[in-house]
């Protein structure tokens, strides 16, 4: 079991990406190694300049890493023929020292960053995550999908988060932690996120694409998370138009963005239920929460959102000794049981240990539940065929499990 206390060492993340490491003396190549540890295995020893395009050409990395050091000149003209041979790869500069004038030539040269080592570590590992966006749509908004509980403890950040990890390998997927009260969805994930949406609203001016995407923890199963922060006196209770500001920003980005919405009626859950393209509401087979079910699906309904929006989730169901039936439970709220979720004790275990249920036992019934309930968001859109961008994706970070 894991300790729910505060983890040593930053593991954000534990994938692997092709990247292609130029010019780099020793030293350099050792830090950049040991900055991008198992989310690149790289050798020990740098490409040269000299044989670098024909390396490039044939690996096809998503993420080149060139040393802007001694070589300053072959450093700007490999960026230039890198970016005409392999125009969606990230190109990082590394250096020992800082300088502006470098900094500006290498931006100018066409490189994506410009990162001096071991102070930059961050930064690099960064550029590296940012890579994988690099041939994102702009076009197409992504769909929100906003996951309400009927009551505390259903299990909404449980449906959340693996429901989310069905999509992660083959689309680009968010949850929002929009939980102020609980705020679990990094715990649930095991993860120890550095920024979060406090930063977001903090700086709601200024917000797009990238400054939010920095803001974004991410999973080994690619899930990004935009956490809440740890301390409670740092939450914030967003307005109306902050939700909407945020929602707007983070759909450009994702093809499906998870709302974690807690179970309050509070003005972001209420907002994003109303933007959402679903509305899962989670409810378990017991009297209390089915009462605040239907009190919530009565909100949703004054608010105009569509019955068709609206899936009602029943989490943890026993069917050997149900507490009420599916049918009693159809009657006393006038509609039918979208989904159906079993209870099993897998699910306590892999929340305990920090796990989604796929890979701490895919084969359980409850992992085989959330594999059957995707079509309930994707509509059979989903195959990883008709997704491009989906081997940029998994080529750059390996599943980590
Ligand atoms: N289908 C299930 N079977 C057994 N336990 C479950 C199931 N779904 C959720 N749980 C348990 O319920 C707990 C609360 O879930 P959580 O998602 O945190 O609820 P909420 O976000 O609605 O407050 C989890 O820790 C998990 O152990
Ligand atoms: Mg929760």
């Amino acid at each position: 079991m894991r300790s729910p206390g505060p983890k040593p060492t930053d593991s954000t993340t534990h994938s692997s990406a092709n990247v292609l490491v130029i010019g780099a003396d020793t030293r350099m190549m050792g830090q950049i190694r040991e900055v991008l540890g198992t989310e690149a295995p790289l050798s020990a020893i740098a490409t040269p300049f000299n044989e670098a395009m024909a390396v490039a050409s044939k690996t096809r990395p998503d993420v080149v890493i060139a040393a802007f050091d001694t070589e300053v000149d072959e450093a700007i003209r490999i960026a230039q023929q890198l970016k005409a041979e392999l125009p969606r790869a990230a190109l990082v500069a590394v250096a020992h020292t800082a300088d502006a004038d470098r900094t500006r030539a290498a931006m100018r040269a066409g490189y994506d960053a410009y990162v001096v080592l071991p102070d930059g570590r961050d930064l690099l590992r960064q550029a590296v995550h940012d890579s994988m966006f690099s041939d994102a749509p702009k076009d197409d908004a992504g769909e929100l999908i906003t996951v309400w509980g009927a009551k505390g403890g259903v299990g909404a950040t449980f449906v959340a988060v693996n429901l989310a990890a069905e999509l992660s390998p083959v689309q680009r997927v968010c949850v929002l932690d929009m939980d102020v009260s609980m705020g679990d969805v990094a715990a649930m994930l095991n993860l120890y996120p550095r920024a979060g949406i406090k930063e977001v609203f903090k700086n709601l001016a200024r917000l797009d694409e990238r400054m939010l995407r920095r803001q974004m923890t991410i999973h080994p199963s690619m899930i990004h998370v935009l956490a809440q922060p740890k301390a409670l006196e740092d939450r914030a209770e967003p307005s109306k138009d902050s939700v909407i500001k945020l929602l707007t920003t983070v759909a450009k980005s994702y093809h499906y963005v998870f709302l974690d919405s807690g179970s309050r009626v509070d003005e972001a859950a209420v907002t994003a239920a109303t933007l959402a393209k679903r509305v899962l509401l989670v409810s378990t087979p017991d009297v209390l929460s089915v009462k605040n079910a239907w009190r919530r699906l009565q909100l949703l309904q004054r608010l105009g959102v569509d019955q068709h929006r609206i899936s009602l989730v029943l989490n943890r169901v026993d069917h050997k000794h149900p507490l009420l039936t599916i049918s009693d439970i159809e009657q006393n709220l006038g509609r039918k049981v979208d989904v159906t979720l079993s209870e099993d004790r897998v699910a306590g275990r892999a929340v305990n240990d920090g796990k989604l249920l796929r890979e701490y036992d895919r084969h359980s019934q409850i992992a085989r539940d959330f594999e059957a309930m995707t079509g309930l968001i994707t509509e059979g859109k989903v195959t990883p065929e008709k997704k491009p961008s989906v081997s940029v994706f998994t080529s750059i970070f390996k599943m980590g499990g």
